[in-house]
């Protein structure tokens, strides 16, 4: 049978590693497309000849045409411009909405029958813009961002507690901004509520396992800034092409996982027509099913100031 297709819009530190990770699994063709001559070509062609090394078995190429994009399953939208120190995400919306607008077109001449995963920030505008201007379903087009939030939370509290990274559940819900929302009542080691550690490790002391907690979701809220602090000229890659690879794996291998993603609400949450991060069933529909569940009142509460941000942003894009 013929492997997936995969194409991804934007040859930047994203698009590349989320090639070389998607290679290196197999998950199907790469196509990498940007604008700047050369680029693709050249990291296409450098990935490719790691094949005989890595041992994967595939097609790997890349173009300055967006024909070549032609009959992808799966299209990865990570063009546009990266924060800079100081910058919110939000600071891009103007530049970043004009190429997506091109994007768009794009994908919707040459691929309209492909699932399209957005990965550009600011990340719930930027996908809000790519499904209205392709006009495919919501089910087709969603964001990654919960993900790589909950990843972040996870590496927090494991750091904090001292065990390892893989046994910790730590959902983040909400937009890809200062705004987003740990769920810190469900987040566990191995079934074991987090705070009821906090607890333990502080000796019984409600007010320092709270304030700890409390430091933890900071951190998380504010850790793709932190990237951005440190490189001076770029935020983070990895993480985020490991979380985009998670959720193409999902949707090419028809694994119904249960993963955030920012998915269009019709009514989930108490929210009608905007993208938010939500727990979605990801498969080969895409959004299969949205996963709703009852908020406490402090989340919803999180998750309205969440969407407030979202809604402000969205309702004035540059483009339309
Ligand atoms: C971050 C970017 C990818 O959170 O939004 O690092």
């Amino acid at each position: 049978m013929a492997k997936p297709r995969i194409a991804l819009i934007g040859g930047g530190h994203i698009g590349a590693t989320i090639a070389q990770l998607a290679a290196q699994r197999e998950l199907g063709q790469v196509i990498l497309y940007d604008v700047i001559p050369g680029l693709p070509q050249g990291k296409a062609l450098d990935l490719a000849e790691a094949a005989p090394i890595f041992g994967f078995d595939l097609q790997i190429s890349g173009a300055n045409d967006m024909a070549c994009i032609a009959g992808a399953d799966m299209v990865v939208v990570t063009a546009g411009i990266a924060r800079k120190p100081g910058m919110d995400r939000d600071d891009l919306v103007v530049v970043n909405a004009r190429i997506m607008a091109e994007v768009a077109r794009g994908i919707r001449c040459y691929a309209p029958q492909a699932i399209v995963l957005v990965v550009s920030n600011p990340l719930d505008a930027m996908v809000t813009l790519c499904q209205r201007l392709t006009g495919f379903s919501s089910r087709r087009v969603f964001g990654m961002a919960g993900v790589l939030d909950s990843a972040r939370f996870a590496s927090f509290i494991a750091w904090e507690l001292g065990v390892s990274v893989r046994d910790i559940h730590a959902p983040v819900l909400g937009g890809h901004g200062d705004t987003m929302v740990p769920i810190v009542r469900f987040a566990n080691v191995n079934g074991i509520p987090v705070m009821d550690l906090l607890l333990r490790k502080y000796a019984g002391d409600q007010e320092k396992a709270q304030e700890v907690m409390a430091a933890l979701v900071a951190r998380t809220q504010n850790a793709g800034g932190e990237v951005v602090e440190l490189l001076q000229t770029g935020s983070a890659f990895v993480s985020p092409a490991a979380s985009a690879v998670t959720m193409i794996e999902a949707v090419l291998n028809d694994q119904k996982r249960l993963l955030p993603a920012c998915a269009l609400l019709n009514g989930e949450f108490g929210v009608r027509g905007y993208y938010v991060g939500v727990p979605c069933i990801l498969g080969a529909g895409g959004v299969e099913q949205i996963v709703e569940f009852p908020l406490n009142d402090e989340e919803q509460r999180m998750f309205n100031d969440s969407v407030t941000t979202i809604r402000n942003l969205v309702d004035h894009l540059p483009v339309e």
